[in-house]
């Protein structure tokens, strides 16, 4: 191919032609906000571990709610941090639980705006597993020999949870567990409690990443024992994210997330080339973590640095981004 004529710089010299000839947009509408909650009244604890994110009571978090319902982003999705926790995680399908209340007070002050919520168990279980933990059946020592995560037990939890999510009012629901047939036991107990028409947001490929440490300091969520390897996948996978993915569209996933976002634009590529459903990527608390910690020292800008990570997602070929930045990027488109 040869263009003896060309020169790239034309269209790079004003930003009139710059912004004509962009191929990728941000906007507002793709954004997703992640928000935690906590029970109490009237507090926002800043995050150490993510500057400028806060853990809010329902009250508060419904006022933050409106300002960013404001700025035109898509919504939000909620991670509940229990007041106590137990084995089974018992706090995660609570009618009274600290999502279920925030999801019913924000639908009444805000109907029209998405509220996702996140279906886990490790925030609300005490060994911070996704999942019910039993002693591992292979023998030692071949396996761990200690507690695993016991896949077809957590499953009921889970399905239990996304009901009682839907019951107050979650626009959308997003199971992040990685157990085996997760969406299809959802997608079933959901049909079977009259929500049929609620869409699952199913994390399909989650990597078990380094990247989620600072989200673990924020929930209180890192597992008191082990790794989350045994259901999270490697990271040097890319052909198993198809088939995760493959699998959880066929239980029932309306859309599927690739997390986390910055070392996986590959894997969004594939699965969007490869499905064409709508594919949400999540920029996980590492991502802006890194940012943060070094824009503080002035070693970069973080605005720049974030909407050139967020173009870089969406470029990937995700159509949703999850990303702590939402209320700022729309802020700054
Ligand atoms: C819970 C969950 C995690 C994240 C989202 N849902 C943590 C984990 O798997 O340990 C990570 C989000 C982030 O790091 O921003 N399963
Ligand atoms: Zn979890």
């Amino acid at each position: 191919m040869a263009f003896p004529r060309q020169r790239m710089r034309r269209l790079r010299l004003g930003e009139g032609l710059r912004r004509m000839v962009r191929e990728t947009r941000l906007h507002p509408a793709s954004l997703v906000m992640p928000l935690f909650v906590r029970a109490g009244k009237g507090a926002a604890d800043p995050i150490p571990s993510m500057p400028g994110q806060f853990r809010y009571t329902p009250d508060r978090l419904v006022e933050r709610c409106a300002e960013i319902a404001s700025l035109g982003i898509g919504g939000v999705i909620l991670f509940g941090i229990p007041g106590e926790k137990d084995p089974r995680g018992s706090g995660a399908w609570a009618e009274d639980g600290v999502v279920q209340e925030s999801v019913r007070l924000l639908k009444r002050a805000l109907p029209e705006f998405p509220v996702i919520t996140d279906v886990c168990l490790c925030e609300y279980t005490d060994h911070g597993h996704c999942g019910v933990v039993k002693q591992d059946p292979r023998s030692a020592p071949s396996a761990s020999g200690g507690p695993c995560v016991d896949n077809d037990a957590t499953l009921d939890l889970l399905a239990k949870t996304a009901v009682s999510h839907a019951r107050a009012g979650a626009d959308m629901v997003a199971p992040s567990d990685m157990m085996d047939g997760r969406v299809k036991a959802i997608r079933d107990a959901l049909d079977a409690a009259g929500f049929a028409d609620l869409p699952v947001m199913s994390y399909a490929a989650k990597y078990c990443s380094a990247l989620y440490a600072p989200f673990r300091d924020a929930a209180e969520s890192a597992p008191r024992f082990g790794d989350r390897r045994s259901y999270q996948m490697d990271p040097a996978n890319a052909e198993e994210a198809l088939r995760e993915v493959a699998l959880d569209i066929e239980e029932g996933a309306d859309i599927v997330i690739v997390k986390p976002a910055l070392a996986f634009g590959d894997v969004i590529r594939r699965v969007k080339e490869a499905f064409g459903v709508p594919v949400a990527a999540f920029s996980v608390s590492g991502e802006y973590a890194m940012v943060k910690a070094a824009a503080e020292r002035g070693w970069l800008d973080e605005r720049a640095a974030a909407m050139e990570l967020l173009t870089g997602i969406r470029r990937a070929g995700a159509e949703i981004i999850l990303t702590y930045w939402a209320a700022d990027a729309a802020s700054w488109l």
